[in-house]
């Protein structure tokens, strides 16, 4: 009997040690399976976070997006960025310093974004960078054009109706001695025909798109900053950049020291008109109109928006609405504004950054052809930023 108990007692012992050990076997095999799965999500998170800086978010991503935000249309969804990136990984470019990007549409999700990079702004290093975006990846930056110890400045991308790219940009040591030159392209960007020099005093679109009128003439905003001197003048081609005409001034009345970089659209009653960068003590966005395709214009006079000396873009939309990337207070808020009648009253939409101390500037800005609207810009001097916005 005793010796039975014993057994038993041993038993018993030997059960709830095994019970003790099956135990610590299932909690084992729960705790490793939720390591394990832990561990997946935290590399599979590590791995998008990965993609989203490389910029390699693919366009059926913005369209899934899109789609999201067109059934929530009531739920005013609309001006929240479909995708929002950088153009390159931040120090993986061979430059210091970027800004005055341009950006233009060569197919259905083809794009090249172009901008200036070097030392910094005006040094001898500067030269003209583009990028080519297609399949939903940002290529590297590649040279489009350089010149030994001269500064390069502002390009502008544009397609004309035949397909030929231009890209228009300025060479010179300062903003005052600059020189207007243009590139030519006829394979969709991936080679560039030899540069060529604009006819003297002709700048070329100084900082924004050009706009193609129906009869043929590409009206290009141009602009000059000199001594006590800024003011805007229309450069118009008729024969895709071979032969030019200007047309201006364009200042504010009594005020030498004005206006620049003019955004050209026309209205809905055929006018023309262009928004401007204004001077320090002006500190609002400008407008000038031009009733005879853009050969006499107004005195510009300030809008409503509020401009700090700051380079601003714009698109008239294909719904007739007006829209506008500008930076308010200061180059550490950029907001987009829509003007339902061509600049006479504007709504502001949503504010694309805001932080005080660092520089969001120098917006582009197009429609593409499923009509989302992408805007570049310059991220605090280091990086190209890009945004994509449903203009529901
Ligand atoms: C759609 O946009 C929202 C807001 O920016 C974002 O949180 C979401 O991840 C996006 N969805 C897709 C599928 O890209
Ligand atoms: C959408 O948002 C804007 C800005 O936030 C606001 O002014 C407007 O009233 C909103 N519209 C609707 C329909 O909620
Ligand atoms: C570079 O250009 C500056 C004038 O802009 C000139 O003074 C300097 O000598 C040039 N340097 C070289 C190495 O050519
Ligand atoms: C801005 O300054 C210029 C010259 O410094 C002056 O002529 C002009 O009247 C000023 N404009 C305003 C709006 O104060
Ligand atoms: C932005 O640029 C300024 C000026 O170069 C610099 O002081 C600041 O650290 C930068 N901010 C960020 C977040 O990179």
């Amino acid at each position: 009997m005793q010796t039975l108990n014993k057994l038993n007692m041993h038993l018993g012992l030997e059960a709830s040690k095994c019970l003790q050990f099956s135990k610590f076997l299932v909690m084992w095999r729960v705790v490793s399976t939720i390591v394990f799965f832990l561990v997946l999500v935290i590399l599979s998170f590590l791995q998008n976070r990965g993609k989203e800086q490389v910029g390699s978010s693919k366009l059926e991503g913005v369209q899934a997006n899109t789609t999201v935000c067109s059934e929530m249309r009531k739920n005013n969804c609309s001006w929240v960025p479909v995708l929002e990136e950088f153009t390159f990984i931040a120090k993986s470019a061979p430059f210091n310093n970027c800004h005055a990007s341009t950006i233009v549409e060569v197919d259905k999700g083809h794009f090249l974004v172009a901008y200036f990079g070097g030392t910094v702004e005006g040094a001898p290093d500067v030269k003209i960078w583009i990028q080519t975006y297609k399949d939903g990846l940002w290529n590297p930056p590649v040279i489009a054009d350089e010149e030994y110890n001269v500064s390069m400045w502002n390009p502008v991308l544009f397609k004309l109706t035949s397909n030929e790219l231009l890209l228009f940009y300025r060479i010179g040591q300062d903003v005052q001695k600059w020189s207007g030159f243009m590139k030519r392209s006829d394979d969709g960007g991936i080679t560039w025909k030899e540069r060529e020099q604009l006819p003297p005093g002709i700048l070329g679109p100084i900082k924004n798109k050009p706009i193609l009128l129906a009869n043929g003439d590409l009206v290009c905003g141009s602009s000059v900053e000199s001594w006590n001197s800024w003011g805007a003048w229309i450069e118009i081609t008729s024969d895709a950049g071979k032969s030019w005409k200007k047309y201006g001034p364009i200042y504010i009345e009594n005020n030498p020291l004005s206006v620049i970089q003019p955004v050209p659209y026309l209205t809905a009653n055929g006018a023309l008109r262009v928004l401007l960068r204004s001077f320090t003590n002006i500190s609002r966005i400008c407008m000038s109109e031009s009733e005879d395709g853009g050969h006499s214009w107004s005195f510009a006079k300030p809008t409503e928006l509020p401009n700090p000396n700051s380079g601003i873009d714009g698109v008239k939309l294909r719904d007739g609405r007006l829209l506008v990337a500008y930076n308010t207070i200061s180059r550490g808020v950029l907001k987009v504004a829509v003007s339902p009648d061509d600049g006479d009253s504007w709504q502001e939409v949503t504010t694309l950054e805001e932080t005080e101390g660092m520089e969001f500037s120098y917006p582009a800005v197009i429609q593409a052809s499923d009509d989302l609207v992408h805007i570049t810009y310059t991220y605090n001097r280091t990086q190209i930023k890009h945004v994509v916005l449903n203009p529901i």
